[in-house]
């Protein structure tokens, strides 16, 4: 059928009732968002339709292809002179305090393996790595195509966002997605990442698939079907992929808002990691290092990432391309010189005993209430702004003790933010048992609980 004949409010009454729309008719609706020709309004409706009524495997692999193909598909083949040399990259599904890619791209590209990273911003209530990089004062995230090249052949990493040239249809998607409530569901979010991803020029990649209540994705069920729709895209592409699933059930280290976890991920860079922070990026540093092949074993690439830190040469990298991209490289070397917001406030418990469980949904919302998150497509983020977490689960606590610190430089935001966090913190009198942060993984050998006992050098 000729496109002539679609018609943009037939294809969204078609996927409200239910019915898969074609390849081309998905092509469709995709290449005309991204040219202005559709409205947000009509877009909406239809990402809300997918919401309720999903994709199936042919639908998600056509939206994949038509966000991929919206832009250039970069080609890395003429980068290196050595052909053994492989381009690989991490990407979370998302999650509260997920401040890992900023800690793991300079160790790997320390480690010898190339990182081309392109990265969205904060959606919903998570963060993005996006915005975290432009709290760092003159940080530019927007490079052009030979730039891009040109940064990753130096410097083995570069961190970018999406431009026109680059899957612009999810650039589009992603920040609509983002106001409309239509970001959890599976197929749109395989779609936007894999298409973003694939469009890099990796040769590979490393997936950490978040369930819990941080997550997008809460039930780890689901979150393994997420993850196998995820590798099957990037198999279908000939890419090597391996996904692990990882827990969110509490926010991810200490820190949640843009400069408060750059300045996290600079102190774990120096050796000083929240245990979680430590076991996660670990995890996925190593598997990339591996499947970069510097490293034959999961273990032996977790081995190297903790000489990169302990010889200082991931801190050195990290120094090194915010220096490339424009960034001020006095605040990663002197943190506490980075400007404070105008108001913070200590945030109370009310309970006595041991934290047994912080819902990070919420601690993500009161986050995006004093600032670090948008509420709407055009609204600019407060860099300064966030939670710092003093408590854990399992930590104990004294009715009354400050447990959290909030801050902002909208005073207002403080009401709204507290009230998010009352219902964030669970005490109770026995300690919890601790849960593993890392529960499954999937490669080519298929899906399987995560074995501890293989990976010595993340204890
Ligand atoms: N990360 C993405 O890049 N896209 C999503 O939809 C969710 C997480």
């Amino acid at each position: 059928m000729s496109k002539n004949y679609f018609n943009e409010v037939s294809l969204i009454r078609k996927k409200r009732d239910g019915l898969s729309l074609s390849t081309d008719e998905i092509k469709y609706l995709i290449d005309k968002y991204t040219k202005d020709e559709l409205p947000d309004y009509q877009m909406s409706a239809f990402l809300m339709a997918c919401f309720h009524k999903g994709l199936n495997e042919e639908e998600t692999s056509a939206l994949t292809h038509a966000m991929l193909h919206s832009g250039i598909v970069i080609d890395t083949a003429d980068l290196w002179e050595d052909k053994s040399i492989k381009n690989i990259d991490k990407h979370s599904t998302g999650g509260v305090g997920d401040k890992l890619s900023l800690i793991l791209a300079p160790i790997v590209a320390a480690a010898g393996v190339p990182v081309p990273m392109i990265s969205g911003r904060g959606l919903g209530h998570t963060g993005g790595t996006l915005d975290k990089l432009e709290s760092i004062p003159g940080f530019d995230v927007n490079v052009d195509l030979d730039r891009y090249k040109d940064i990753l052949k130096r410097h083995n990493l570069v961190f970018a966002g999406q431009t026109e040239d680059i899957a612009p249809a999810d650039k589009r998607l992603y920040a609509l997605r983002d106001v409309t409530a239509t970001v959890e569901c599976i197929p749109l979010i395989a779609g936007s990442i894999m298409s973003k991803k694939l469009a890099e020029g990796i040769d590979g990649l490393v997936l950490d698939v978040k369930h819990g209540s941080g997550a997008f994705i809460k039930d780890v069920d689901e979150a393994k079907i997420l993850a196998q729709t995820l590798c099957s895209i990037g198999w279908s592409f000939k890419k090597e992929v391996t996904a692990f699933l990882t827990s969110m059930d509490q926010p991810l280290g200490n820190e949640i808002g843009n400069w408060l976890e750059v300045k996290e991920s600079i102190d774990c860079l120096r050796g000083k990691w929240p245990a979680d922070v430590r076991e996660v990026t670990l995890l996925l540093s190593g598997a990339m290092i591996q499947m970069g092949g510097k490293a034959s074993s999961l273990n032996e690439g977790i081995e190297i990432s903790l000489e990169m830190i302990e010889n200082g040469e991931a801190l050195d990298k990290l120094r090194e391309i915010v220096i490339e991209q424009d960034g001020d490289v006095s605040v990663i070397d002197d943190p506490d010189s980075y400007p404070q917001t105008k108001y913070s406030r200590e945030f109370k418990i009310g309970g006595d005993g041991y934290i047994t469980g912080i819902n990070a949904y919420l601690v993500g919302m009161a986050s995006l209430e004093l600032g670090a998150g948008r509420k709407e497509k055009s609204q600019a983020v407060d860099h300064q702004a966030g939670i710092t977490l003093h408590r854990k689960v399992g930590e104990p606590v004294k009715k009354g003790e400050t447990i959290a610190t909030l801050y902002t430089n909208n005073e207002k935001q403080f009401e709204q933010a507290e009230s998010l966090l009352k219902d964030a913190f669970d005490t109770g009198a026995k300690k919890p048992e601790t849960k593993p942060m890392i529960t499954h993984m999937i490669d080519s050998k298929g899906l399987r609980a995560f074995d501890y006992g293989e990976v010595p050098s993340l204890k």
